[in-house]
């Protein structure tokens, strides 16, 4: 498949190089930045002959390149700043995806849109409608970062390897978003035979802070190692067709009793993008708190014009 990644910096060089490195397809980077995405591109393709592995990998500034591509990952925008919060980049990082989505509109007719510029629920949503294209091929790539983030909180906390542990994070990728301490399991055993309510409330909290905890260490910049991971598996489950279940911010209409806004829920991911969407039998207080979720993400949609 060819894979583009629009956006050269941290989070699209980075997953340019997890994707050409597990082999998954012809990767072209695109930058707007003169000679960014080319010089890493040259970069990551001298690495061929240490790795004694040949993939394809190019670099552009030149967004017609994106021609044809079966997946398009768009990481381009600003990054949030210490103090910042993912809503006040809405303006700015929205008139950046405008222009992207109707070149992938013109040329890129039947590719997959992974979103990952933030505000990222706000940004799907923005996607899905200036692309015009099917809800199940456009989404963004948050709730599974998020969920990783919370796993590996618990593992810290429980001493237990991350691979024994099951747990999910929906609703939005931000303050709103919704830890599911409730549904969180350590080999099929549930998290609350291992820790009480007050602990588990402060893992909850760890976790919706764990963004803007990496972004003031880094002082510039957020987080790039965490989100290329989690691009590269969603990337993988539908380049292998894999059917597998992961916490993307996806279109609703009628799911969750929410109807037209993108937020994050379990989908089942394959070939043609988002095979369906998991509905989880969620207590009324959360139900409730991703409607409130949803509810603001049509708000800032509607600040957008949309
Ligand atoms: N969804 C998530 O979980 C998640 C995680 C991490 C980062 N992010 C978001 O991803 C985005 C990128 O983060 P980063 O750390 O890589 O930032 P970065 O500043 O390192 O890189 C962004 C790149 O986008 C480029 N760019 C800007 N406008 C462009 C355009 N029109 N076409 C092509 N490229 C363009 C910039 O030149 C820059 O190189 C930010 O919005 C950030 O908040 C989201």
């Amino acid at each position: 498949m060819k894979i583009s990644v629009i956006g050269a910096g941290n989070v699209g060089s980075l997953t340019a190089m997890r994707l050409v490195q597990e082999g998954l397809g012809d990767v072209v980077l695109i930058d707007v930045v003169n000679g960014l995405a080319h010089g890493k591109a040259l970069d990551l393709e001298d690495a061929r002959a240490l790795l004694k592995y040949n993939y394809n990998i190019k670099g552009s500034q030149d967004i017609a390149d994106i021609k044809d591509s079966g997946l398009v990952i768009i990481t381009a925008g600003l990054a949030r700043k210490p103090g910042m919060t993912r809503e006040e980049l809405l303006a700015k990082n929205s008139s950046i995806l405008k222009d992207i989505c109707l070149k992938i509109k013109e040329l890129a007719k039947s590719a997959i849109v992974l979103v990952v510029t933030n505000p990222l629920d706000i940004m799907t949503y923005y996607a899905l409608k200036a692309t015009g294209f099917k809800s199940n091929k456009v989404f963004g790539m948050g709730v599974s970062l998020d969920s990783a983030r919370f796993t590996n909180i618990i593992s810290q906390e429980l001493n237990i390897p991350n691979t024994d542990i099951e747990a999910m994070v929906i609703g939005s990728h931000g303050e709103g978003m919704l830890p599911l301490a409730g549904l969180a399991k350590v080999k099929g055993v549930p998290l609350d035979e291992f820790i009480d309510e007050e602990k588990s409330a402060a893992l909850v909290k760890r976790t919706i802070g764990r963004g803007a905890e990496i972004v003031a260490n880094l002082g510039t910049g957020s987080a790039f190692f965490a989100p290329s991971a989690a691009i590269l598996a969603i990337t993988r489950a539908i380049v292998k067709d894999e059917k597998k279940t992961i916490p993307v911010c996806a279109y609703l209409n009628g799911e969750y009793g929410i109807k037209d806004s993108c937020i994050g829920v379990p989908c089942r991911l394959g070939k043609n993008g988002i095979d369906a969407i998991i509905e989880l039998d969620l207590e009324k207080q959360l139900k409730d708190k991703l409607v409130i979720c949803a509810s603001s993400v049509r708000e800032s949609a509607q600040q957008l014009g949309l």
